[in-house]
Formats: structure tokens, sequence, C-alpha cells
């Protein structure tokens, strides 16, 4: 049976792509089929006159899975703003379930699928006559997540927020990812343990700057 799970951040350029890219090519070293996932994602290059699911990839290119990036991404959009509005401008509106449907293709044919959030928790995906936000796309995916952040100066106010979000929205989260973390930090050691305390979730990885590999050991238990 096939697991999936979502990578939400507390923000954009947190480096949800960076830390899924690790997991990603973890999975498939210790044997697992996986692939990844997006919805909607915004700010993506033109490649020989064609837009190009940049974020996908990375994850591809850094993961080493034989996949077209465009295949992992229901809506791509060029310029570099909220997806809600990039579909508005781009005229291309985001459906929820073409969104389930692409989901489901991928899910079936994988062990394990790592889903990526666009921007932080709270992105508008439609906002016309129908409304959807990324919250009720975790929800009609079912899926559980785990929370990116860096975890650099205000990273207690930034987690602290998104998770009193995800909470408030009855979103099942499943650990706090720490990324470009410096154990040498005192700082940041007490912004690990201070995040713990105040939300009671576990960070359950802190990756380096420039990691290439990191052992995810057991990350596999998570999805659902
Ligand atoms: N641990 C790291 N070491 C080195 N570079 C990193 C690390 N984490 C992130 N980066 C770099 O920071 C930039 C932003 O990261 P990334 O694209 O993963 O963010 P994101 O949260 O996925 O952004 P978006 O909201 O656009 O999807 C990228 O250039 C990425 O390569
Ligand atoms: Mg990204």
């Amino acid at each position: 049976m096939s697991k999936g799970i979502f990578i939400t951040g507390t923000g954009t350029d947190v480096g949800k792509t960076y830390i899924t890219a690790l997991i990603v090519k973890y999975l498939k070293q210790k044997g697992y089929k996986t692939s990844y996932y997006k919805a909607a994602a915004s700010g993506n290059p033109i490649t020989d006159g064609k837009v190009v699911a940049q974020d996908a990839k990375c994850i591809i290119d850094a993961a080493g899975l034989d996949k077209n990036p465009n295949d992992l991404v229901s809506y791509i959009f060029k310029e570099a703003i909220s997806p809600h509005l990039a579909a508005k401008r781009e005229k291309n509106k985001i459906e929820i379930l073409k969104i389930l449907s692409d989901y489901k293709k991928i899910y079936n044919d994988n062990d394990y699928v790592t889903v990526e959030g666009s921007g932080g928790i709270l992105c508008p995906l439609r906002y016309d006559d129908k409304k959807l936000w990324l919250e009720d796309v975790i929800k009609a995916l079912n899926l559980p997540v785990l929370v990116v952040a860096n975890a650099k100066l205000g990273s207690i106010n930034s987690i602290g927020l998104t998770v009193h979000y995800l909470k408030s929205k009855n979103i099942k989260i499943k650990g706090i990812i720490l990324n470009e973390y410096d154990k040498n930090n005192f700082m940041e050691e007490d912004n690990k343990k201070m995040i713990e305390d105040l939300t009671g979730i576990k960070t359950i990885a802190c990756v380096p700057h420039n990691c290439k590999d990191f052992d995810f050991n057991g990350i596999e238990k998570l999805y659902e």
C-alpha cells in the first residue's frame, strides 16, 4: 500500500524543496519506489518556449528520479506570485478534482509520495466564485504534515504560528524539520528546545547547510 506526507513550511524559500529532495533521495536509496507531487507551483522558468516545473526538476536531479518534472505538478505558473493570482492572470483556474486525480495516479504507482506545499500554510489557490486554500488540498489528499523551517532567528515565532494554525484546522502534524541548522550555534540549539516546548511537536531532523545526504532514519513510519 502506498503512503504520503505533505511538506509545508513557515513561508516561501525556507527549503521545502531542498528538504523534500533529501527525503526522496533517502527513500530511493532505501530501495522504495518513491516520487514527488506539488499541486501548484509559481515562478517557473521558460525553457525552449515551454514552462518547466522548477521544484520538481530540483527533486528529480537531486534524488536521481527517472521522471519528467511537469508530470509531477498539476498547475505550473510562470509568474512568481501567489497561485490564486497566477491562476487568474494565466487563465488556468485551479480545480481540486484535477489535483486529486493527478495525485492519485502518482500515489498508486509508488510506495511513498512526498507532497510539497506552495509557500507557507496560509496560501490561497483559488479566490473567485470558488475558494480553495492549501489546507483544503491537505485535507482532500488526507495527508499528515511535516513543517520545514529555517533554524535562524525568528523561527520560534514562525513555527509557533504555523503549528498553531495547523492545529486550529485539525491537520495532523508529524514533526518539524529545522533547515540550515548549525549545531554549534547556541541560539539555534535553544530555538529547537523552545519550539518543541511551545508546540509539543518533535523535531525529527536538523539539516545543516549544503547537506547532500541526510539519514532520515524511520521517516517512513510518519507517512500515511
Ligand atoms: N540546507 C541548505 N543548504 C544549502 N542551500 C539551501 C538549503 N536549504 C535551502 N537552500 C537553498 O535555498 C533556496 C530556497 O530553498 P527551496 O527552493 O528549497 O525553498 P522552498 O521553501 O521550496 O521555496 P518555494 O516556496 O519557492 O517552493 C534554494 O536556492 C535552495 O537551494
Ligand atoms: Mg519549493
